[in-house]
């Protein structure tokens, strides 16, 4: 939800690590890009579009300063236009701001300052900043009081990094919006996420809310909003810069989908014990909870369910939740355990349920995929998936380690009957899904129903969090019409929509009573001329009726929803790239969604 960069101390270079940095960043969003550059006065390029259209905006123009800011942009005020696009300046040009969140009070702000004479050029809730730092500047205020000043106006959520002419520093300031600094000798970068400047340093801080930044040739400094010093602890960085390029790989997506065995190894790593079967996660303490609400959103939901499913199982009252419908949901009973999924640590819906969990005095845990995320840093507890960075605005290898993430935190707290038969399939998980991406025939079947008008998929137990993740990701990077279901719903009233031409994908493992209830839903769609494609283990006769087989190893059914989610990941994958989607940034959509 918006990419902001600065950077101080690079000299000639400061042009170039900036659009570096946003390249880096884009996944956040891509309606428009900016920069800004400040050393005498203030200079600036902006444009609608990617960053590859901000540089060959800046191929005619020439920009000056050793000290910059970036942005690539995901409306949430105004279209993306050039004049919506980030840096805003004030009446003078000589402020320049970038801003990633939503300022809630912008609009009273705004009238005032209009009243006060000042014009704006654009349609944003940032506008509103740099007018007030003007306003600061033009009562005598020094130019980091003048930032201070009017930030502590604000209201709302906001990662901001301000230039101004004149000034050889970068301010900034955040506010339920994540910002981190990145530390080299002589260097000092900021940004909304690591990979902006990882390829110059391993070196990061994490601001917290509440805090104000100030990077210099002499370093950097933090402090609260209203100047007190803050001390930081500087962290490293484990994973290595390689690891966000795309590999030769076409697509980020594909790459992430195919890291897939070496995630999984990772999220297991040092955490299973296959002799003795058992799962060590002692390092979140004596957890016990009597019960377990997990929230979510999207994918990071699908993971949920199948969470929840998991603790009931195990005879622990577990629910999950979209973190945006939490506030109605019932609070949390006795010493209740509030999970969070949430793969960027950073969703905005996410941190808010988790908040009001916490408001409700239960206890929070992040499962996430960054390590100073603020769900990390906020709740209780922070369990780790280990995915390695995920670029591809769909989520992939997350969502396959949140599934064995879940796993294994539900053994690590519970003594569940059968821990052994589930820890030798996430031991085979890594090895079963290579084999997936080796043999799978997705490609082939996503070639026979390119064309189809709707795609739905069903499953039961285990695999209804699959049907639903393979149907979002069938919407998100085809823009085709998909819908997931519980088998058993079909019949409730999604059967009027089936036809020839919608393909219904069932995944169906075991050979138990949830097969058999699918296979009979299955030839419920048969019998209406839908084309069928099983997702199977073979174990029922659900491939009698299917026109397509992809084809599953039998393994735990737990495991299975993995292995299938795998061929549902290609199926997708493959039916954008035959329709030339925008595979790794499809429309309207950014990876991290920072807005309620
Ligand atoms: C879909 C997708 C989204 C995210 C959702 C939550 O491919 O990526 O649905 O799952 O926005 O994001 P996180 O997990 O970062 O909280």
């Amino acid at each position: 939800m918006c990419g902001i960069i600065g950077c101080v101390g690079r000299g000639d270079e400061t042009l170039d690590t900036l659009v570096h940095g946003l390249s880096k960043l884009e996944y956040r969003g891509y309606d428009s890009a900016g920069v800004a550059m400040a050393s005498g006065g203030v200079d600036l390029c902006k444009t609608a579009g990617k960053i590859e259209d901000l540089r060959d905006a800046l191929s005619s123009v020439s920009l000056s300063g050793s000290v910059g800011i970036g942005h690539t942009r995901w409306s949430t005020h105004g279209p993306p236009t050039n004049a919506n696009a980030h840096p805003h300046q004030d009446c003078t040009g000589d402020v320049a701001v970038v801003h990633n969140g939503i300022i809630e009070n912008y609009q009273s702000l705004r009238d005032e300052l209009v009243s006060a004479g000042h014009t704006f050029t654009s349609d944003t809730d940032t506008e509103v900043v740099p007018h007030l730092i003007e306003d600061e500047l033009a009562d005598g205020a020094a130019p980091e009081a003048a930032v201070r000043s009017a930030i502590s106006r604000l209201e709302g959520s906001y990662a901001i990094a301000t230039v101004i002419a004149g000034t050889e520093a970068v301010f900034a300031a955040r506010h339920d919006s994540p910002l981190v600094l990145g530390l080299t000798e002589g260097a000092t970068f900021l940004a909304s996420d690591v990979p902006a400047f990882r390829d110059f340093t391993d070196q990061v801080i994490y601001l917290d809310d509440g805090e104000f930044a100030r990077l210099d040739a002499d370093g950097w400094a933090v402090s609260t909003l209203d100047g007190s010093p803050v001390e930081k602890e500087v962290n490293v960085v484990e994973w290595d810069p390689e690891e966000t390029g795309k590999s030769g790989y076409d697509h980020y997506m594909l790459k992430e989908i195919h890291e897939q065995p070496r995630a999984l190894r990772q999220c297991l790593r040092g955490r299973v014990d296959e002799m003795a079967g058992t799962v060590d996660i002692e390092d979140l303490g004596d957890l016990s909870p009597t019960g377990v609400q997990f929230v979510a959103c999207g994918t990071s939901y699908h993971a949920a369910l199948y969470g929840a499913q998991l603790f009931r199982e195990a005879g622990i009252p577990a629910q999950a939740f979209l973190a945006s419908e939490y506030a109605t949901a019932v609070p949390p009973i006795g010493d209740a355990l509030v999970v969070g999924v949430t793969q960027s640590g950073e969703t905005a819906d996410t941190l808010s349920a988790l908040r009001e969990a916490r408001k409700r005095g239960a206890r929070t845990m992040a499962v996430t995929n960054v390590v100073g995320s603020t769900a990390a840093r906020e709740c209780d507890h922070a369990f780790y998936i280990r995915a390695g960075p995920e670029i591809g605005v769909a989520a992939s290898k997350t969502f396959s380690t949140q599934l064995a993430a879940l796993n294994l935190l539900m053994l690590g707290m519970t003594n569940e009957e059968g821990a052994r038969e589930v820890i030798a399939a996430l031991r085979e998980l890594p090895g079963n899904v290579q084999r997936i991406l080796d043999e799978s025939n997705a490609e082939a079947v996503a070639e026979t129903y390119r064309d189809a008008d709707s795609y739905f998929f069903i499953g039961r137990g285990y695999q209804f969090p699959v049907a639903l993740e393979g149907a979002l990701k069938m919407k998100e990077i085809t823009y085709k019409h998909a819908e997931g279901f519980a088998s058993g719903e079909l019949k409730h009233g999604p059967l009027a929509l089936v036809t020839e031409n919608t393909p219904v994908f069932a995944v169906v493992t075991g050979d138990g009573e949830q097969a058999r209830k699918t296979v009979g839903n299955v030839k419920e769609v048969e019998a209406r001329d839908a084309p069928v494609v099983a997702i199977t283990d073979g174990q029922s006769d659900v491939g009698r009726y299917a026109d397509h087989v992809l084809e599953l190893p039998e393994t735990h059914p737990r495991a299975a929803a993995v292995l299938a989610n795998t061929h549902l990941q290609l199926l997708s994958y493959h039916t954008a790239a035959l329709l030339g989607r925008n595979i790794d940034k499809p429309r309207n959509l950014a990876k991290s969604v920072t807005v309620e």
